[in-house]
C-alpha cells in the first residue's frame, strides 16, 4: 500500500512538473507578432502567468497609428491569452482574448472607445 501511494505521489510530482515546463513553453522570453491588420506586438513573460508587452496600431481606419502603448496580461499554461491595451491618445481602451497555438495566436476583441463598444478579431503570427 506504502509503494502504491509514493507511486501516485510520484505520478502527481511529475504531472506538476510536466506543467510547470508547459506553461513556460507557452511564450519565449520576447516574442514579436504582427496580425492580420499589420499592428504589432511584442510580448514578455513576467513571471506566473502575466505577460508585458508593446502594441503599435496600424490596423487602418482606426487612430493612434505608428504609436507604442504597453500591454499588460495574462497568459495560461494551455496558452488562453487576455491582454489589454489603453490607447490613450484615442479614449480607447482594447481587450484580447485568444489562445497561443505555436506561431500562431487567434484573437476575438473588444474595443471601448467613449463608451461605445466595438468587437472583431485579429490573427496574429508570430515573426
Ligand atoms: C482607436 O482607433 O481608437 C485606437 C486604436 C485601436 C486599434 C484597434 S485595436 C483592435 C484592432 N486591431 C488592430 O490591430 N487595430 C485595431
Amino acid at each position: 500500500m506504502k509503494a502504491f501511494a509514493s507511486r501516485i505521489f510520484l505520478a502527481a510530482c511529475l504531472l506538476l512538473l510536466a506543467s510547470v515546463a508547459a506553461s513556460a513553453q507557452v511564450l519565449p522570453p520576447l516574442s514579436l507578432w504582427k496580425n492580420d491588420k499589420g499592428s504589432l506586438l511584442t510580448l514578455v513573460p513576467l513571471g506566473g502567468t502575466s505577460v508585458g508587452g508593446v502594441f503599435t496600431n496600424f490596423a487602418r481606419g482606426f487612430g493612434c497609428q505608428g504609436i507604442p502603448y504597453p500591454v499588460a496580461g495574462t497568459v495560461l499554461p494551455n496558452g488562453a491569452i487576455t491582454f489589454q491595451v489603453n490607447f490613450t491618445g484615442c479614449n480607447t481602451v482594447t481587450t484580447w482574448r485568444g489562445r497561443v497555438m505555436g506561431r500562431r495566436m487567434p484573437t476575438r476583441w473588444i474595443l471601448i472607445y467613449n463608451g461605445r463598444r466595438m468587437t472583431g478579431a485579429d490573427l496574429f503570427t508570430m515573426q
